[in-house]
């Protein structure tokens, strides 16, 4: 079996670039659609086996409290996070983060680009004041689990279940939240997440 290194091909290249998706949340000038295509496509083949996203993955690209940022590897999209931040339900004055998708390109795997994705997702939702990082993830998706685990988080209770019938599992982790950045209000909402 082959091994991975750093240097390997597949590798993220020093010129990875984590930017916003453009027209993120801006409706009608097309400049977002290329992101747009390549976020909806990307995110139907990445979780075609939980079911079939494409409208709510359309619908949170339009959202203007859902933030999406593209992974670009020498000037090639590889990869995609969306994220939202909302009060938690059970302690109101603190902020969440609900990384509701992530997801890189299949031939672009295990060379870095999801763990960039990941650490900008963490600093983008602690930098708006969240202390908590949420996701969904199904019980089947090892890989996933493993990942997010050396991240830092804990698998939670059973949280319902996907459209393809994979029982959805709750992962969380703490925030590390410097105590005078000013807290934003109205944006984030909850929402049906994927993976
Ligand atoms: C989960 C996901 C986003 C991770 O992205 P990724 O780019 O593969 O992540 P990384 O490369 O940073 O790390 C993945 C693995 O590669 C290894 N790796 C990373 N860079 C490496 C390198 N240069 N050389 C060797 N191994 C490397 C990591 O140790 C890790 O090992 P694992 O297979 O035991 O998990 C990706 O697998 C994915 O899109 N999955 C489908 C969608 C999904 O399940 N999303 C999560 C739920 S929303």
């Amino acid at each position: 079996m082959l091994s991975l290194d750093r240097s390997d091909a597949r590798a993220a290249s020093s010129s990875l670039l984590i930017r916003p998706a453009v027209g993120d949340a801006v409706a009608g000038d097309g400049s977002g659609e290329d992101d747009e295509a390549f976020v909806v496509q990307l995110a139907s083949r990445a979780f075609r086996f939980y079911g079939t996203y494409d409208a709510f993955v359309r619908d949170w690209l339009h959202d203007s409290r859902v933030t999406t940022w593209i992974a670009e590897d020498s000037g090639a999209r590889a990869g995609f996070f969306m994220v939202t931040i909302y009060p938690d339900p059970e302690r109101e004055t603190v902020q969440v983060a609900d990384l509701v998708a992530i997801a890189v390109e299949p031939d672009r795997q295990s060379g870095g680009i999801g763990q960039k994705l990941l650490t900008a997702a963490l600093s983008v939702s602690e930098q708006r004041g969240a202390v908590e990082m949420w996701l969904v993830v199904a019980e089947g998706n090892a890989r996933a689990q493993r990942f997010f685990a050396r991240n830092g988080f804990r698998l939670g209770p059973g949280v319902g279940v996907y459209p393809g019938g994979q029982t959805a599992r709750r992962m969380l982790r703490p925030l590390r939240v410097d105590p005078t950045t000013p807290r934003p209000s109205g944006i984030g909402k909850s929402s049906k997440e994927v993976g």
